[in-house]
């Protein structure tokens, strides 16, 4: 099913996540460009469009090689405006497969419930599909709204402090 021309992946009372596509370079840019955005992350916010570009053809592919990834969110009322992405895709973690969990909004859209909700939504579209694939997050330890988000989905961060190759914590739904 499509709105806006876009393919839906799942729907919530106020969103619609969608498939991106591969006219969303302007959408990535919007939120993946923004330094607000990328406090916590040590790359720092796109500086190009080629940047996010190169993103926007990483998610494609996940959605094409795999049948699964990172979705477009938008809110019924625009259907047409992208506010952030959500969703889960294939990983490998320490040599084990995992999905990896990811939520990046427009900060217009923060404090909204918006991240929660969308990424219910992804969590429960991919999960039946992939059973018994662990599900796993990887946030810096100062990244607080992040991590207070991915507690309140359900995952917890390592106990024992394991981080990743990034020095993320490492979350995971147990
Ligand atoms: C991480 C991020 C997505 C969290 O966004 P967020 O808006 O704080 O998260 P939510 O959408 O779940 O909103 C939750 C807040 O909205 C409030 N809220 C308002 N209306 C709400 C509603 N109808 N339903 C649920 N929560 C609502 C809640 O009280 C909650 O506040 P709290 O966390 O202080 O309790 C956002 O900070 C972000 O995009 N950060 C930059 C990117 C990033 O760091 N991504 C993670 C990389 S690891």
């Amino acid at each position: 099913m499509t709105v806006a021309g876009r393919t839906i992946v799942a729907e919530t009372g106020r969103l619609l996540l969608t498939r991106p596509q591969d006219d969303d370079v302007e959408a990535v840019f919007a939120v993946h460009g923004d330094p607000e955005t990328n406090r916590y992350n040590p790359h720092g916010p796109h500086r190009e469009r080629s940047e996010s570009r190169a993103m926007l053809d990483g998610f494609l592919t996940q959605w094409t090689r795999d049948g699964v990834g990172y979705c477009t969110v938008a809110t019924r009322e625009e259907p047409g405006t992208v506010i952030g992405f959500a969703g889960v895709c294939f990983h490998t973690l320490d040599d084990e497969p995992v999905f990896n969990l990811y939520y990046r909004f427009r900060p217009t859209a923060w404090g909204l419930g918006y991240a929660a909700e969308a990424a219910r939504a992804a969590l429960a579209e991919a999960l039946p599909r992939f059973p018994g694939l662990p599900v796993t997050a990887l946030i810096h330890a100062d990244n607080l709204p992040s991590r207070r988000l991915a507690e309140r989905l359900g995952l917890v961060p390592d106990p024992d402090g394991r981080v990743d190759h990034e020095e993320r914590l490492i979350h995971r739904m147990p």
